[in-house]
């Protein structure tokens, strides 16, 4: 195993009207600004309960954070707080919205001239002002982690810091039941791929976040379908076991000590940032091809997952891993996402762009050992056709 440090702070509240733990904790002195989306919580009732939970605060809103935010939007969010003097950030909604609040917080006390700097210079966050949580949609994980998102023209780039991770995160299932069936998709499919970006690698030995994933990766092949089926979609103990997977994916805990790969998400972005596909509908189609190309590096922990998951013991070792990666592409399509390239109208001709950009936003040694160059990611799009 690998050395590591551990350490999450985020409370989390979860279940059923867990909402009014709001009250208690943001403090009571607090100027606090509520950030939501294009409205999604106003037709589901959440807006309402935030508004009784913070009943005896004093509160102002910004809404309007799109899916994939961006950084026009975000930046919106400096004039009401120097106006109002906001010192707590209260972010309701799914990713996008986690996300963009984290941002907002940053630049709220950057010192810079620009706080885009803090994603395209990769800048410190020195401080941030505090911010609190009500995942609607579970997927990312931001809801406990220090990571974040931002999109300007077309350039879709991430930062990281545990100043903006949230110091709660209210966690209730009932509250996604007013997804689509396209937002329960990829909301579980993201928090798959998460997960084998931090197991599919070489192993260390790392029998403890081995088995943690396995787990974590099983609970999602199991109930995310039936999250889509139509007799069991409103069943809240699936909602709650998918929405607990996906935060423990992508909270810090399985990925201590081992390796990580992310290239899938680092290609997946380009993917997202030219022609606006839906980040865990990238991911789908990522992952087979990388499966594919880097099987050697990953076959070890290719055998095991095909063994531990899918229950795969007999045949040849390649068997074993061609059988392991088909079954993963099945689980997407039962998931009602895309495999292929082709399946969101891009072919060859969109390849030599996303390179580009790869190389622009200097993902040249992607994967968890460094060797994922333009050559091999021009390979693994190749393979997604
Ligand atoms: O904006 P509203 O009206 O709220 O609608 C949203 C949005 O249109 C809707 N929605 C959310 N909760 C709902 C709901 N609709 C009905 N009922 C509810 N309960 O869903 C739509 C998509 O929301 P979004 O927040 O964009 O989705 P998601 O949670 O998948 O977040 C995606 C973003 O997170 C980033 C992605 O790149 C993308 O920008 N990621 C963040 C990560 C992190 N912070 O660690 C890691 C991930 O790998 C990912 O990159
Ligand atoms: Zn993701």
């Amino acid at each position: 195993m690998l050395n590591f440090s551990f350490q999450n702070p985020t409370t989390i509240h979860f279940g059923d009207q867990q909402i009014k733990k709001v009250t208690k904790e943001i403090p009571s002195t607090a100027k606090v600004l509520v950030i939501y989306g294009g409205g999604s919580i106003k037709s589901n009732g959440v807006y309402e309960q935030v508004k009784d939970a913070l009943n005896n605060h004093t509160w102002f809103e910004f809404s309007g954070i799109e899916p994939n935010p961006t950084y026009d939007t975000l930046m919106k969010a400096q004039d009401i707080i120097k106006k109002e003097n906001i010192n707590y950030l209260l972010a309701v909604g799914g990713g996008s919205v986690v996300d963009g609040a984290k941002f907002i917080a940053a630049a709220a006390l950057y010192e810079g001239t620009d706080p885009w700097d803090i994603l395209l210079k990769q800048q410190p966050v020195k401080q941030a002002l505090p911010l609190g949580a009500i995942l609607t949609l579970p997927a990312t994980g931001s809801e406990s982690n220090g990571n974040s998102v931002v999109t300007r023209d077309g350039d879709k780039l991430a930062f990281s810091s545990p100043k903006v991770r949230p110091v709660f995160a209210v966690l209730d299932p009932s509250v996604t039941l007013s997804l689509s069936d396209r937002q329960i998709s990829n909301g579980v499919v993201d928090a798959f791929v998460h997960i084998m970006e931090q197991y599919l690698n070489y192993s260390v030995n790392g029998k403890v976040q081995d088995r943690f994933s396995e787990g974590l990766l099983l609970t999602l092949i199991e109930e995310g379908p039936k999250a889509l089926a139509e007799g069991s979609k409103s069943d809240l103990d699936i909602r709650a076991n998918i929405m607990w997977s996906a935060t423990m994916a992508l909270n810090g805990l399985i990925g201590a000590g081992v390796p990580q790969d992310w290239s899938t998400h680092m290609i997946g972005h380009e993917l997202t940032g030219a022609y606006g596909i839906d980040h865990a509908r990238t991911l789908s189609i990522v992952l087979p091809s990388v499966m594919k190309v880097c099987r050697e590096n990953k076959r070890e922990k290719l055998l095991q997952y095909a063994e531990r998951v899918w229950n795969i013991t007999e045949g040849e070792e390649e068997t074993r891993i061609d059988q392991a990666i088909k079954l993963t592409e099945q689980f997407f399509t039962s998931m009602q996402v895309p495999t292929r390239l082709s399946h969101v109208e891009l072919d060859e001709s969109h390849i030599e762009g996303l390179i580009s950009k790869l190389e622009q936003h200097g993902m040249t040694a992607l994967g968890e050992h460094g060797d994922v160059n333009l050559e091999i990611s021009r390979k693994i799009l190749m393979q997604a056709l």
